[in-house]
């Protein structure tokens, strides 16, 4: 059997879904992954199999999904430590460090997820990459819509070594696209390494007018991978 990527993107998340217990506070990713899991976790709580789950949704998209499922839903000020979250990631290297927000939910992901004692990523095989950013995708920034061309360039030429290109993200229609802050997202190319990760975190947070980035660096404590040869748990 050859297994679409789709079943492999279930295959990790039903395996994550393992690690909840019932009582426990859990991060809801956003995306095609993270979908699965927040699916499972509202059958298992239909069937009785899990009980008193609180979830704490990482964007609008995922938190109609959970009220939809019967999820009983709160939030960071409420519960300001979770046990778990559970969230798909755009890339994955071997550090466990990732990239995410292609889906454009970077922000309230990274909030969530920094708020846990234990984060499980989920991906299929595809998103294994040995440099972030290093794959021709986009790594996104979420920025402030104040003056964004001016944004954008200072955040060219913070990497004009790897000769970085910025795009202004926008939706079919040609408008920008909007995040659920209200915040535009830069997508930003490499043509070469971005260098040290943690210094090129830390120079793009230093611009005024950027919000966050979607490098998740030191965050996952734990990377569920579904391949045509199985599935793989590891832990940091
Ligand atoms: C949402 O903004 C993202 O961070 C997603 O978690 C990421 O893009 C992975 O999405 P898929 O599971 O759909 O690939």
């Amino acid at each position: 059997v050859i297994l679409s990527q789709d079943e492999l993107k279930k295959i990790a998340a039903y395996k994550a879904v393992e690690f909840v217990e019932s009582g426990m506070v859990v991060g809801l990713g956003t995306g095609s992954t993270a979908k699965h899991a927040v699916a499972r976790i509202g059958e298992l709580l239909k069937l009785g199999k899990l009980k008193n789950i609180v979830g704490i949704p990482t964007s609008t998209i995922t938190h109609e999904q959970a009220v939809s499922l019967g999820i009983p839903l709160s939030d960071l000020n409420t519960h300001s430590i979770l046990d778990l979250a559970i969230d798909g990631a755009d890339e994955v290297d071997r550090e466990m460090n990732l990239v995410k927000g292609r889906g454009g939910s970077l922000l309230r992901e990274k909030m969530v997820e920094a708020a846990c004692k234990k984060f499980i990523v989920i991906v299929d095989e595809s998103k294994l990459v040995s440099h972030l950013g290093g794959s021709g995708l986009a790594m996104p920034v979420e920025i402030v819509p104040f003056c964004w061309e001016f944004t954008l360039k200072r955040l060219e030429m913070l990497f004009i070594e790897a000769g970085c290109v910025g795009k202004l993200r926008r939706t079919v229609g040609g408008e920008p696209y909007v995040t659920d802050n209200g915040n535009y997202i830069i997508d930003l190319y490499f043509k070469s390494d971005m260098g040290d990760l943690k210094a090129a975190s830390d120079a793009i947070l230093r611009l005024a007018g950027v919000v966050e980035h979607g490098m998740f660096l030191d965050m996952a404590t734990t990377v569920i991978v579904a391949g045509k040869l199985g599935v793989s748990v590891t832990n940091k």
